[in-house]
């Protein structure tokens, strides 16, 4: 596989950002790449070879070759800045498991490295840039926020330290917020379109799905909802797995979510990056993967929502006299308004999640909250191409992944506003249970 240039620039959608608006950006997401690395020691800086972490010093390096590798190269035709930078951090074509083996620049040389090539972006965007070359700023902006995001996560895999001066302390007085809202069925526009501006190629094209009535939960299942699985058995009960889920089950030796601890026969703690802490009761269960959501859903008599399910839930309207969907698409959840805290959480407006019932604001039409942040939610859909897909010039970011991942929607706490657009298309493979996920359920 190798990531490609295009031959030719060509005009697709952007958000409109202008220069400054977009220098303030590659500012502010580096800022967050800096608290989530600055702190590390060197040999944090390298960590443990595993299938599901980069070392962190091989992944700022490369968010700064990204950078530079589709703004001032390719949209600037400017010469490579450091000599055989694509042989240490073009991740196509570096092996993952011998990203632990390259000769990296040292930790000043990294950020030496990272900041030029932001000197040089600045520069360029002070001078002006077309409308068509701001595309791939755009590009590399959403790179480097989604690589903030596993950054938190590696911290929380590995063990390492809460980051520092991201988001307020999370609070736990919002409570539970059960019940299910209902959704009548009719016809779905799934997918992005010209008008949504910067979007990822995986969601071309809108097109129109049927969709039955369905009755959603107003929330992600809880830690205190996930628990009565783990209390009865669940996770040595095979009829609750499928049976790739049981071979994973069998495989890890799971009985639980993979930071809680068991103590005294139950599970009050869990590991928070380095510490262990209460489990907040109704806060959603993060860091399931899509087995564990599936098990639950089938020993709670409940099931998974398929995309367009969740999309018009999030995104849908009834017309006047409830009986079917209206041909209308909110921007988000809650309306046009740009997110802030009282809608989502996300942005690091807090450091991990909030309890489910937070973020009133944010209802969508139908009564779901926190479509839109806290925790990712697992869908039933596999991650295939919609109707009229074709690849970006980041020809690598879909194409390789489909049919092998199941899609997540909405966004986590450690997502950006940029990327948890309700139309974003995340996507994993079943197993990954380090990614800040969680998941909400349909009624049968
Ligand atoms: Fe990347």
């Amino acid at each position: 596989m190798m990531i490609r240039m295009s031959a030719t620039l060509i005009d697709r959608p952007t958000s409109g950002a202008t220069e400054d608006e977009l220098a303030t950006q590659l500012h502010d997401v580096r800022t967050r790449t800096r608290r989530l690395t600055e702190d590390l020691s060197t040999r944090q800086l390298m960590g443990p070879m595993l299938p599901i972490v980069n070392p962190v010093l091989w992944e700022i390096g490369h968010v700064g070759w990204f950078h530079e590798y589709w703004t001032l190269r390719h949209a600037h035709g400017e010469a490579p800045g450091l000599d055989g930078a694509d042989l240490l951090w073009n991740s196509s074509t570096v092996a993952h498991a011998t990203r632990w083996d390259l000769k990296l620049p040292d930790r000043n040389g990294v950020f030496a490295y990272m900041a030029d090539v932001l000197g040089r972006q600045v520069g360029r965007l002070s001078g002006g840039v077309e409308a068509r070359m701001r595309y791939f700023y755009e590009l590399s902006i959403r790179h480097e926020d989604m690589h903030v995001e596993a950054l938190a996560y590696t911290r929380q895999t590995l063990g390492y330290a809460r980051p520092d001066g991201l988001g307020h302390a999370a609070d736990h007085d919002a409570g539970p917020w059960p019940g299910d809202a209902s959704v009548p069925g009719g016809r779905w526009r799934l997918g992005s379109t010209g008008a949504d501006g910067f979007i990822f190629d995986n969601e071309k094209w809108a097109h129109e799905v049927g969709i039955a009535p369905f009755r959603i939960a107003k929330a992600p299942v809880t830690n205190a909802e996930f628990a009565a699985f783990v209390r009865a058995g669940g996770y040595r009960n095979r009829q609750f797995w499928s049976a790739a889920g049981w071979a994973w089950r069998e495989g890890t030796g799971a009985e639980r979510p993979v930071y809680w601890l068991e103590t005294d026969g139950g599970y009050g703690t869990w590991r928070r990056y380095q510490d262990v802490e209460p489990l907040a009761p109704h806060a959603p269960v993060m860091f399931v993967n899509w087995y564990e959501a599936e098990a639950w859903c089938r020993w709670a008599k409940r099931r998974l929502p398929t995309e367009a399910e969740w999309e018009a839930a999030a995104l849908g309207e009834a017309v006047a006299n409830g009986s079917c969907l209206a041909d209308s698409k909110r921007r988000w959840p809650w309306g046009e308004t740009s997110p802030s805290s009282q809608h989502a959480n996300l942005d690091f407006a807090f450091d991990g999640p909030l309890d489910v019932a937070a973020c009133a604001a944010g209802d969508s039409a139908f009564g779901c909250r926190q479509m839109i942040g806290n925790v990712w939610e697992w869908t039933a859909s596999d991650f295939v191409p919609l109707p009229g897909f074709a690849a970006d010039p980041y020809e690598d970011y879909s194409r390789p992944w489909f049919n092998t991942r199941k899609v997540l929607r909405g966004g986590s706490w450690a997502t950006s506003a940029r990327i948890a657009r309700p139309g974003y298309r995340n996507f994993f493979t079943p197993e990954r249970n380090d990614v800040i996920a969680g998941f909400r359920t349909c009624a049968l």
